[in-house]
């Protein structure tokens, strides 16, 4: 195929038509039988109204009812694949300072605990958090936004966590808001003052604060969503986490949970007794938590990129997919882990933990909006869904996983808008 996507601005209202798709995939299939968990047609188009889908189907029907010259955006994808925008759930996005010099330190063989016993790790990025101003985050989750959505994802969570206190933890939940007003990737904030122990506190004294102090002003300040917590040897036990996770449900925040990443503590059980939308990382899950997240409804969120970067054995995918999960894959963007990009995370699903590109693509977009509870659509190319969607400048969603070099993003529509191009 030769030259990019043609885009052209037509004048009809809100129309916007994307046609001529050689492979589209419209989200996860239907027929549990199938060979592949996606639900894909060729030659096709979309149409959306106000940034809604109206129409799928084949690209002749669909462009006979909306036709490209009288859309206000209509994109000729030339035979490209177009896939649905993607979701990346569990970020840490939203923070100051750089933390590149421990990454060297750990490629010497010092470990991310010790490090953060130390005082550094997320310790050190709470001193340079809380010194920043507005401006200042604000300025940095924008940019890290940027590029994300230049990588195809279309909606991301963002988790406060580098406060530790009050102020910087509404700080945080703040910036993701004005973020998300300002910019076109759409934000779900999660308050995570259960993110580390401050210096110089004690735990259970600590957690009294979480619950008395941060989590009522971060409901009234009515931004957050979610209510997430570290569940891991030497910071939160699993007591302590429930007990941040029933004040912030309390509270109407749904619970998240940080769960055997290090070692296997238990907080995948907690998240499957309380129902949380999500259990996170996973690394050191076992069968026992693989049947009571699946029981739960419970999303397993799984974070390769984390294990990439730490040199960590990977979670088990296929634990998780033979039992009929609905595994979500995130990026966990946060300076121990600096990984921006959906497309590289699903190489690594892809190679790392065995799952096809087709696992690897639903998991980077429905079920990853599935973890974070939006029932709209999100996540597909659906009727009713947001027009979120990513023309790739390749003919297969296989080249997701495939390729690892540069991006196979051509251009990213969010709610029937081009936004990149
Ligand atoms: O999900 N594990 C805890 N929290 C983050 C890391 C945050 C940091 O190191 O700054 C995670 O990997
Ligand atoms: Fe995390």
């Amino acid at each position: 195929m030769s030259g990019p996507a043609e885009i052209a601005d037509g004048a009809n209202g809100d129309t916007c038509v994307v046609y001529d798709i050689g492979e589209l995939v419209v989200g996860p299939s239907e027929d549990d039988a199938g060979e592949t968990p996606l639900e894909i047609f060729e030659d096709a188009a979309f149409a959306a109204i106000d940034g809604e889908v109206v129409a799928v189907g084949s690209s002749e029907d669909v462009t006979r009812e909306y036709p490209s010259e009288n859309a206000e955006t209509a994109v000729d994808a030339d035979g490209r694949a177009v896939v649905p925008g993607f979701v990346d759930p569990h970020t840490h996005a939203v923070f100051a300072g750089d933390r590149s010099d421990e990454f060297e330190a750990k490629l010497r063989g010092k470990e991310y605990q010790e490090i953060l016993a130390e005082g550094g790790g997320i310790l050190r990025t709470v001193r340079a958090t809380r010194e920043a101003s507005d401006e200042e985050l604000l300025e940095n989750l924008t940019g890290h936004l940027e590029t994300m959505l230049a990588h195809g994802t279309t909606t991301v969570e963002v988790k406060s966590g580098y406060g530790l206190e009050t102020e910087t933890e509404l700080r945080q939940l703040e910036a993701i808001d004005r973020a998300d007003a300002a910019q076109p990737v759409d934000l779900v904030a999660t308050f995570m003052g259960a993110h580390a122990v401050p210096e110089n506190r004690e735990t259970d004294a600590y957690v009294d604060d979480v619950i008395e102090e941060q989590l009522p002003a971060v409901a009234e300040q009515g931004v957050a969503e979610f209510c997430d917590v570290f569940c891991e040897e030497g910071v939160f036990d699993v007591a302590q986490s429930r007990r941040v996770l029933e004040a912030g449900l309390e509270h109407g925040l749904t619970p998240k949970v940080h769960a055997e990443e290090f070692v296997r503590l238990g907080g995948a059980g907690l998240a499957a007794d309380l129902q949380a939308a999500s259990a996170d990382h996973l690394l050191h899950a076992n069968e026992d938590d693989v049947a009571a997240l699946c029981e739960a409804g419970v999303v397993p969120v799984l974070l390769p990129g984390t294990a990439f970067g730490l040199g960590e054995a990977y979670a088990d995918a296929r634990a998780f997919l033979e039992a009929g999960a609905p595994v979500a894959l995130a990026t966990d963007f946060n300076p121990n882990c600096h990984s921006r990009s959906m497309e590289f995370t699903q190489t690594l699903g892809a190679v790392e933990m065995g799952m096809t590109p087709a696992e690897a693509l639903l998991a980077s977009t429905r079920n990853a909006a599935l973890a974070l509870g939006l029932e709209n659509g999100t996540g597909t190319l659906r009727e009713g869904a947001p027009a979120d969607a990513v023309v790739l400048e390749a003919p297969s969603f296989a080249h997701l996983a495939y390729r690892f070099d540069t991006t196979a993003v051509d251009a990213v529509l969010k709610a029937g808008e081009v936004v990149i191009e």
